[in-house]
């Protein structure tokens, strides 16, 4: 007997029962540059691959029960790139507003930033606020874009407000700190994928990626297709997650 899913899926078609999917996944989004270089095009064309590959891992992520989705699109240490690159990738995020919000709408997505707005150029700014803006009732998946995004400046941000706010030290707690973050509504990321092979964090989620599972492939990112997600998702069904408990404790709850 074949089992469908709501979407008409067969179920095994799917790497885990929709119930089980990471609920929130964050992609350190890597290797756009080296792709390029492999195939011997400009980085510029890695990072268009990149953005098309993002098309199509969102529907997957949608296909697959994942119901937050965040990307790291550009840290607040990609500054120190060549200008013509960071011009770059500021208009490759401007031109993907342009182009692509009606149809992210009609899908569906409810676009996010996590990020430092006031570094950006006051027109992209608009552009992100106004995306934002324009999605924030759709629930179908959503799409946290870190852009000009770093973990410690995040932190450094949310000590700021909570001093401007004159929270009392006694008052200070994991909760509120969490609440202060760019991050405040959204949970911590279930599992954070890294494509190209690096093994590290880059900066990325810090504080709500203590207990998120890690899954790092060799795979560039604009090679990263809907079968590599599946593969990471059955990887992250094996984990046990322990938040600092014992097998037989978990194995008795
Ligand atoms: C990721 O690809 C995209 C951004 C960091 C904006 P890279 O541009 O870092 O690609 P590599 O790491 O040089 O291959
Ligand atoms: C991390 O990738 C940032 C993004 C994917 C936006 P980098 O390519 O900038 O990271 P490092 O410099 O190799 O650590
Ligand atoms: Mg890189």
């Amino acid at each position: 007997m074949v089992a469908l899913t709501r979407d008409g899926l067969e179920t095994s078609e799917l790497p885990l029962p929709k119930d089980q999917a990471p609920h929130h996944v964050a992609i350190i989004m890597d290797g756009n540059g080296r792709w390029a270089k492999a195939h011997g095009l400009p980085r510029t064309e890695g990072h268009r691959q990149g953005t098309e590959n993002l098309r199509r891992i969102l529907r997957s992520c949608v296909k697959f029960g994942v119901k937050i989705l965040t990307i790291y699109a550009f840290s607040t240490e990609n500054w120190a790139r060549p200008r013509a690159e960071v011009q770059m990738l500021m208009r490759i995020l401007e031109g993907v507003i342009d182009r692509e919000l009606d149809e992210l709408h009609r899908n569906g997505v409810q676009i996010r930033h996590i990020g430092e707005l006031s570094g950006i150029a006051p027109i992209l700014q608009r552009k992100i606020k106004y995306a934002c803006e324009y999605t924030r009732n759709n629930t179908q998946l959503i799409l946290n874009v870190a852009f000009n995004y770093g973990g410690r400046d995040e932190i450094v941000h949310a000590v700021r407000r909570i001093v401007a706010d004159q929270v009392p030290a006694e008052d200070i707690n994991e909760a509120l700190i969490s609440r202060y973050l760019y991050t405040s509504d959204l949970p911590d990321p279930d599992l954070i994928i890294r494509t190209s092979g690096e093994l590290r964090i880059s900066n990325f989620l810090i504080w709500q990626g203590a207990y998120s599972e890690l899954y790092t492939t060799p795979t560039y990112w604009p090679d990263f297709d809907e079968s590599e997600l599946g593969k990471a998702l059955i990887a992250y069904g094996e984990r046990k997650r322990r938040f600092g408990k014992t097998d037989e404790q978990l194995d008795a709850s």
